[in-house]
C-alpha cells in the first residue's frame, strides 16, 4: 500500500471486530471535547491542556490536517455503537522516530478498546505504514498504559526521562519503550 495514504482506517481484527481506527474529521471535535476534558486523561499525556474545550479540539483537528502523513498518523478510535470513544496515533517529535499515544473517554475504559486499538495500529505500522521500529513512553504513575503497552509487544528501553505534563504543571518521570516489527 502507497506510503502515502493519510491514515486509512483500520478495523480491528480481533473476530468481534468492534472497533475502527479512522482518519478524524472537523465533526469529531464535540465527541473529543466531551471526552478528553478529563484531568485522568490530560494528566496522563505530555501536551493535553486541561481544562479541554471545544477550541482545543478544533485546534488539534487543524494540526491533524497539517501532519506529513509519512511521518505522523492520527486515528479517531470509533467504536461501531458508540462513535468516537478516543484518539490514537504515531507521532514523530525526533526524526525517525515514529512515537504511539492514545487515550480514551473515561466511560470506555477497562474494556480492552486500548489494547485491540494499538494492536491492530501497530500491524498496520508494520504492513502498510513500513515502519520497523516505533516509540512509546507511559508516566511512571500509568499502570494501564503501562499494561497496554506491554501487551502490544512493547519492552522497556530501560530510559526513565523526566517529561513536562502540561495538564499536571509539572515534570513527570516518563519509561520510555520500544516495539520492533
Ligand atoms: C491507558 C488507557 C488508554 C487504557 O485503556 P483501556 O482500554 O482501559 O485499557 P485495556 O482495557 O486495554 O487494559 C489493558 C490492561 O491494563 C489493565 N489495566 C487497566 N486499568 C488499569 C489500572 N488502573 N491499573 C492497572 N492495570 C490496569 C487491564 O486490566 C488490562 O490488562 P489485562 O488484560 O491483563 O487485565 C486509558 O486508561 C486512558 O485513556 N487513560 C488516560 C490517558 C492515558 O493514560 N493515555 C496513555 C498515555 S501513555
Amino acid at each position: 500500500m502507497c506510503a502515502l495514504e493519510v491514515a486509512p482506517a483500520i478495523g480491528t481484527a480481533d473476530g468481534r471486530g468492534r472497533l475502527i481506527l479512522r482518519r478524524p474529521v472537523k465533526a469529531d471535535a464535540t465527541a473529543i471535547a466531551e471526552l478528553a476534558n478529563d484531568i485522568g486523561v490530560a494528566g496522563m499525556i505530555a501536551r493535553m491542556p486541561h481544562p479541554y474545550g471545544l477550541a482545543d479540539a478544533e485546534a488539534f483537528l487543524a494540526r491533524c490536517e497539517a501532519l506529513d502523513p509519512r511521518t505522523d498518523a492520527v486515528f479517531a478510535i470509533e467504536h461501531r455503537q458508540f462513535g468516537v470513544i478516543g484518539m490514537l496515533g504515531f507521532r514523530q517529535h525526533q526524526p525517525r522516530r515514529p512515537e504511539l499515544g492514545y487515550w480514551l473517554g473515561r466511560p470506555f475504559w477497562g474494556r480492552g478498546y486500548a489494547t485491540e486499538a494499538a494492536t491492530a495500529a501497530l500491524d498496520w505500522a508494520r504492513r502498510d505504514w513500513g515502519k520497523a521500529v516505533v516509540w512509546a513512553g507511559h508516566f511512571a504513575d500509568n499502570r494501564a498504559s503501562a499494561q497496554v503497552l506491554v501487551k502490544a509487544g512493547f519492552l522497556y528501553t530501560g530510559d526513565v526521562e523526566l517529561q513536562d505534563c502540561l495538564a499536571r504543571g509539572e515534570k513527570v518521570p516518563s519509561r520510555k519503550m520500544v516495539w520492533l516489527a
